[in-house]
């Protein structure tokens, strides 16, 4: 599996454990609340009931109660615990107790009892002898809204009842469960069909932008020569040179990228002096310098062309700080550009210029050891010694479309392979 697959899936599970836990945890919540909420309602509804039957019977006399008294005995049978009346003045005026209850009801009085208050309905939950009890108070209105006094009483939980909202409410979260499952398992092909189009996009432009290096370099190898071969053979050299001396896949990308750019400078100078078959004189020489600088100046419009910036500019640096355009010495000067500058003199010397023959193998190698340590970095140049020959050899007895075809291969590691 790729990694981004895996990235994707991770984070999509990642999204499904966290939705699931919250929508769990919301509707687990909602449906304690609801199961709550019709306990209540239920027994306000019985409670109401016998509130406004109790409304004529509150005011009595104590030697009037009975009425009140029965009143009460008859709820408590069907329905309660225990229930108790009292009048406006809050003192109990009747009470009674379920027989089934009696013990429930005798642990629940050691529990603290406050009396609410305000004058709304009002239900507590309770707890005593492992079963949990609703406690709810009810004012009773005279017609007018005044209150006439107060009825309570407390239920035990009906577990019949419980059972079944808890079953709703367990295929709820079934439901909703399976809900984000499914939308999990349906976004995944989604996002991957999406991330494949934004690859292929940014592959796209990727595979614009190394034609641009291309074309950019060849349209300054056709100046001075018939193919832009040179190129390809600078390139092959710089990325050998440069995993032999173990520099980051990133650096070996800019390395080419600068191989293909480095001289595209040259298209800013005149053919009288770029194609001069003799030596240049020393203001002919001042105009050459100047590709670097021109250089530098055609890939600016390009951030991605910035990546060859390095070689571009400072290719033409010497170790030993002699070099130009900025007299840069040692480590001053980017890695790559120290790896380019030795490939670039070693194939300009072993091939032919406008205005030079090559020079044989052997001839091309002393002149670069006599250089390490002015124009080189002798470590560089002495990496470079032990590989050469095999370099040069595998490439003077390969045709030129078969050196392109293994630098493209090498683009394609370099810029395009998945890593
Ligand atoms: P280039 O031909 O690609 O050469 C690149 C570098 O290779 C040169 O950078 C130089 O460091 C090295 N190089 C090339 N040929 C020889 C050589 O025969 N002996 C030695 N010791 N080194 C050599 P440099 O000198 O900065 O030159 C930059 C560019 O200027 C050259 O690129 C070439 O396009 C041009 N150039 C340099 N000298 C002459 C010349 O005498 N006549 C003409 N027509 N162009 C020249
Ligand atoms: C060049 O493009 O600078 C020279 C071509 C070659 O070396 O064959
Ligand atoms: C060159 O080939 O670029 C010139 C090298 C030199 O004149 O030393
Ligand atoms: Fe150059």
């Amino acid at each position: 599996m790729h990694g981004i697959h895996r990235t994707i899936l991770n984070r999509l599970l990642a999204a499904w454990v966290v939705v699931s836990l919250l929508t769990g945890a919301a509707v687990s919540w909602m449906g304690v609340s609801r199961i709550d909420g019709q306990l209540v309602a239920l027994a306000t509804t019985e409670l109401l009931k016998t509130a406004t039957a109790s409304l004529p019977l509150l005011d009595r006399a104590e030697s009037e109660r009975n009425a009140l008294n029965q009143l009460a005995a008859d709820f408590v049978r069907h329905h309660a615990v225990a229930v108790e009346f009292r009048d406006r003045n809050r003192n109990k005026v009747a009470a009674a107790v379920n027989p089934l209850h009696a013990d429930l009801d005798q642990n629940l009085r050691t529990q603290a009892y406050s009396f609410p208050a305000d004058d709304d309905r009002h239900f507590k939950k309770l707890t005593a002898e492992g079963q949990t009890v609703l406690r709810i108070l009810v004012p009773v209105k005279e017609s007018a809204g005044g209150i006439a006094g107060y009825f309570e009483g407390t239920f035990l939980i009906d577990q019949e009842t419980v059972g079944r909202l808890r079953h709703e409410m367990i295929v709820t979260l079934l439901v909703v469960l399976f809900a984000v499952t499914l939308t999990t398992i349906c976004l995944y092909p989604v996002i991957l069909s999406l991330n494949r189009d934004v690859m292929r996009y940014s592959n796209d432009l990727l595979k614009g932008n190394v034609e641009l290096m291309e074309v950019l370099g060849s349209a300054i190898a056709k100046r001075d020569a018939a193919t832009n071969i040179h190129n390809y053979r600078v390139a092959s050299y710089a990325v050998r040179l440069a995993e032999k001396v173990g520099l980051k896949h990133g650096e070996i990308r800019d390395l080419i990228a600068g191989a293909f750019l480095h001289d595209v400078g040259k298209i800013g100078i005149s053919d009288n002096i770029l194609l001069k078959p003799g030596p240049l004189d020393a203001d002919e020489f001042e105009i050459m310098r100047t590709h670097v600088t021109l250089g530098v100046d055609i890939i600016r419009k390009s951030d991605w062309l910035q990546n060859a910036r390095d070689v571009v500019e400072f290719h033409h640096e010497k170790f030993d700080g002699s070099g130009y355009i900025r007299g840069l010495a040692g480590e001053a000067i980017p890695v790559t550009a120290r790896i380019f500058a030795i490939v670039d003199v070693f194939d300009a010397l072993t091939s032919k210029r406008p205005y030079k023959e090559a020079f044989p193998f052997a001839q091309a190698m002393t002149i670069l050891q006599q250089s390490a340590g002015t124009h080189f970095d002798p470590r560089l140049a002495t990496a470079f010694a032990g590989i050469a020959e095999g370099l040069f050899r595998e490439v003077s007895n390969t045709p030129d479309e078969a050196v392109e075809l293994r630098l493209q291969a090498l683009i394609t590691k370099y810029f395009f392979a998945r890593r």
